[in-house]
């Protein structure tokens, strides 16, 4: 057979080998040139999502019909049959409720926040239709996006076949926390790998994409460490790409909501992340961004390739492979390459400190952060982005812009999102928990004149004073509840911040290592934390919720607002009171006080004046002391 022949069958015999995302690398962590198909791949204009995404929402927002069904109908929403309310406009799905989910950045901690809220809102958990719980939500929503932290979640979902959070916990394979990145999986009852074993096959992968002739930083090491912790495959699913999630056949059926994770460029020449960046986002077709002057979007599957122009030049090949899995989730979250500074206090064979080091010498330190993309995909396309100037394209952690909850995808106006859950993991205030500054940080960028070009509509929020001095930090709040008060369409977003119910879940981003049972602590936190304590903080929680969910479809509907819905609304809505005054310290006591003796402090909770202080501070006395007896 010859080779165009053997190329043409591959996508039949991938999606033979399994209902899952892939492994469908050519050449496992070596991005490798083939021939291209019939029509060759191009850049397009990033002014309006894929036709991809919309033939395939067709299909999802018609599987969620029957999940709305299941979760509304179960809520008491007085006045208002929500089942039926559904069930009479499924054939328009356009009216019915469109919904996005948001994890935030915030390292660890925020995958395991995010996690509880995930396992809340998956009907698949055990008890998760139980009054009180909001089990279905998850199978309603059309969006799930992950930044840094809350990419590491959704990348382990969705590149294991969309598995359930209980699962991922209770594998024994995958999250093993406590076997931290700098020692590898030893303890996975599956992929177990001897610790010198595990640094030579990074080493192996990163040299084999180095040798084929592409520059690798040290986001290459990094998504693959991570890797090893997320995927449950060999080899840390060296082979697995993020495109391949389009390929499986329960994604195509619109049977889970798609996932996008958030980066954020850095332009040429700059070190510090401006408000306006441009962002960027991996979908399961394409990497680009809607933000203008670049807006442009390239096919995921052949990034590599070399692109000029938006096009590839005949004789160029067709990459494949480069979209690595772990390499993606790895660029949403290159803030935490720094921690390979440490890389000389570890059990690391000679040869990988050797290869670390000099890719971190040769970087520089206003680099350290920073995911490679060369060849750049969108290199001459246009000449009005900086971006399209240089041969690289270079991507840094989705939270640099301070914009650290995914918002920014369920901002795109034809994505027609029309309520936000925002799952916040941030560590803003000294003691590590939310005060509202992704929210801030993305309400200044849609007033902002890139806002304004890009669409960018979001409701007003307060300071972050207001967000402490209020308790919008603490519990969840809507925002954007009146949408007669904007212009245009903007969505309704209930923020959810962490907070401490049944454990002080506010440990250090830069904490790289937790035993199963603090794993499993902040996991149930965090549901308890979406749930309100599966309602017993709030028994009208759930019917809140739903009242927030449905809110904008009973507009489009013309439908009124039963009564149990207005008394949320007043209840949960931010209603534009502030009070700025500075709140000094904020330490915020157990939700739930039957538990745990302590009402208020936190685990490892020293005070410094700000979050760059801490994290700087907490890092070096890590990296000093106790990492390096861990590690
Ligand atoms: C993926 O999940 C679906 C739905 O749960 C299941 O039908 C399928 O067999 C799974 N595929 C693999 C390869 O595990
Ligand atoms: C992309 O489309 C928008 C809207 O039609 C247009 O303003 C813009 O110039 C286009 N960009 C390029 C590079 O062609
Ligand atoms: C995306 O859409 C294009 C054009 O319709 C199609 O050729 C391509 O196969 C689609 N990609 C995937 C992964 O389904
Ligand atoms: C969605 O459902 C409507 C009404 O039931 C049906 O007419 C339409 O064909 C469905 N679309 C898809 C893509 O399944
Ligand atoms: C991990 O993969 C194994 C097969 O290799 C499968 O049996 C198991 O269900 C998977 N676990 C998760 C959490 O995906
Ligand atoms: C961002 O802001 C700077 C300074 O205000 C301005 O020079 C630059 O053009 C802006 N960039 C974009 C992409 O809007
Ligand atoms: C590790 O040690 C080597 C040799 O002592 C040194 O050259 C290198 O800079 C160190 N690397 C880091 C990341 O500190
Ligand atoms: C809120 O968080 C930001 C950083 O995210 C921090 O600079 C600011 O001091 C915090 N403010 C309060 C009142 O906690
Ligand atoms: C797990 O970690 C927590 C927090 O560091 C610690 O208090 C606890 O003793 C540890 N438990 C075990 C079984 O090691
Ligand atoms: C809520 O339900 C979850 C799962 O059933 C459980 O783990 C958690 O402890 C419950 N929380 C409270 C406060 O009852
Ligand atoms: C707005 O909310 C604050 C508390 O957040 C409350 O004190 C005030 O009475 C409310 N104002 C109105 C008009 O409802
Ligand atoms: C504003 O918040 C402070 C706490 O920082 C509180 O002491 C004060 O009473 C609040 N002011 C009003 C008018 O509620």
């Amino acid at each position: 057979m010859d080779l165009l022949k053997v190329f043409a069958l591959l996508p039949i015999v991938t999606i033979w080998l399994g209902a899952r995302a892939l492994p469908n690398a050519p050449d496992a962590y070596t991005p490798k040139g083939e021939i291209c198909p019939t029509t060759r791949p191009s850049v397009r204009n990033g002014s309006s999502i894929s036709t991809n995404e919309t033939a395939w929402l067709e299909r999802r927002r018609n599987v969620t019909v029957d999940a709305m069904i299941e979760f509304l109908g179960r809520l008491d929403l007085g006045s208002l049959n929500a089942s039926l309310y559904i069930e009479e406009n499924a054939a328009n799905a356009s009216a019915l409720p469109n919904i996005g989910i948001a994890a935030s950045g915030g390292g660890y901690r925020a995958l395991m926040n995010g996690a509880g809220g995930l396992q809340a809102f998956d009907s698949r958990t055990v008890n998760s239709s139980l009054p009180g719980h909001l089990g279905g939500i998850l199978q309603s929503a059309t969006y799930l996006s992950g930044l840094s932290g809350g990419s590491w979640l959704v990348g382990s979902i969705y590149i294991n076949n969309f598995t359930d959070v209980t699962s991922l916990r209770d594998s024994g394979t995958v999250w093993l926390f406590q076997d931290s990145i700098f020692v590898g999986p030893k303890d996975s009852t599956t992929f177990a790998v001897r610790t010198s074993d595990y640094y030579s096959q990074m080493q192996d992968a990163v040299a084999g994409k180095t040798d084929a002739g592409y520059n690798t930083s040290i986001t290459d090491y990094w998504g693959r460490a991570l890797a090893y912790q997320l995927l449950n495959a060999t080899q840390g699913g060296v082979d697995y790409t993020w495109s391949s999630i389009a390929l499986s056949p329960n994604f195509q059926s619109g049977g889970m909501p798609m996932p996008i994770v958030v980066a954020d460029g850095r332009a040429p020449g700059q070190i510090i992340i401006p408000a306006n960046t441009t962002v960027f986002e991996f979908n399961p077709w394409e990497l680009g961004t809607f933000n203008p002057p670049l807006q442009a979007m390239v096919p995921l599957e052949f990034l590599g390739s070399n692109f000029s122009t938006g096009t590839l030049p005949t004789g160029q090949q067709c990459v494949r492979g480069f979209d690595n899995a772990g390499f993606v989730m790895g660029t949403s979250s290159s803030l935490f390459n720094q921690a390979f500074l440490q890389v000389n206090n570890t059990q690391a064979p000679q040869i990988v400190k050797n290869s670390v080091s000099q890719i971190l010498s040769s970087l520089g330190a206003a680099n350290l952060d920073i995911a490679v993309y060369e060849p750049n995909p969108f290199y001459l396309y246009n000449n009005q982005s900086e971006y399209a100037n240089s041969s690289v394209l270079t991507l840094v952690d989705g939270g640099e812009d301070l914009q650290n909850i995914p918002l920014e995808p369920l901002l795109q106006p034809q994505r027609k999102v029309d309520i936000i859950l925002a799952l916040d993991s941030s560590a803003d205030t000294s003691t590590r928990w939310p005060n509202g500054t992704a929210m801030v940080a993305t309400y200044q960028r849609s007033l902002s004149s890139l806002g304004q070009q890009s669409g960018l509509a979001f409701p007003p929020v307060p300071d972050q004073n207001t967000f402490i001095n209020l308790g919008l930090n603490n519990r969840p709040t809507f925002f954007g509840c009146n949408s007669s008060n904007a212009s245009g369409s903007v969505p309704l977003v209930v923020y959810i911040p962490n907070a401490p119910y049944s454990y002080q879940s506010n440990v250090s981003t830069f904490d790289l290592q937790y035993n199963t049972t603090e794993r499993d602590a902040i996991i149930e936190n965090g549901y308890d934390v979406a749930t309100l304590g599966n309602a017993t903080a709030d028994s009208k929680w759930p019917t809140c919720l739903g009242c927030a969910i449905l809110s904008r479809s009973l507009e489009r509907t013309n439908t009124a607002v039963p009564e149990s819905c207005r008394a949320c609304f007043q209840q949960y809505c931010w209603n534009g009171t502030t009070n700025s005054t500075d709140p000094g310290p904020y330490y915020p006591t157990y939700k739930l006080s039957q538990l745990h003796g302590s009402t208020s402090g936190a685990r490892r909770s020293i005070l410094f004046t700000s979050r760059l202080e801490l994290e700087v501070v907490e890092a070096a006395v890590c990296y000093a002391l106790i990492c390096s007896l861990l590690w």
